[in-house]
């Protein structure tokens, strides 16, 4: 370890590199499932419309402030952010989602996504955990906990209104 060379936060350079890769595509598929949850925001209709259209607003502000969060730990970490939506939506796995105006279908969209970005956050913690990055760590335990248990509500909300 005395050997390898240091960022400027006394991180292995190395490892740095590959977290920073990792978060700019936890970014992306951030920024696509921020826009796909202004869509559902817009454009959902039926007798949910007015518990949805909150619901999707509260969430694409706090996606929103993790978009910035991560981008400016890549910064932090000694990396660029992506910052073009075309970067954002050749990298990102969550894919443009157009035109859903139904309330169900707009959930289970968001679970999925949901489900894409736990997995890839609790990837970015062990790599973290590894490269003693306590400040991505913490970011990451936060997120995931966070992210689980909006899971179990939407879960629950798609659940019954689905039966
Ligand atoms: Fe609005």
């Amino acid at each position: 370890m005395s050997n390898q060379q240091l960022n400027s936060i006394g991180l292995e350079s190395n490892q740095a590199q590959e977290l920073i890769t990792r978060l700019n595509d936890l970014l992306a598929n951030y920024q696509l499932f921020y826009q796909n949850t202004r869509g559902f925001h817009w454009n959902i209709k039926g007798e949910k419309f007015f518990e949805l259209h909150i619901k999707f607003e509260e969430l694409y502000n706090d996606l929103q402030l993790k978009i910035d969060e991560i981008a400016e730990r890549i910064l932090t970490l000694g990396g660029v952010p992506l910052h073009t939506f075309m970067k954002y939506a050749e990298q990102s796995e969550i894919k443009a989602v157009e035109n859903v105006s139904d309330g169900i279908t707009a959930v289970q969209s968001t679970l999925d996504s949901f489900q894409k970005l736990l997995i890839k956050q609790r990837s970015l913690l062990s790599l973290s955990g590894e490269a003693d990055d306590e400040g991505t760590n913490a970011l990451m335990s936060d997120y995931i906990r966070e992210q689980e248990k909006l899971v179990w509500m939407y879960n629950s909300y798609a659940t019954h209104s689905g039966s």
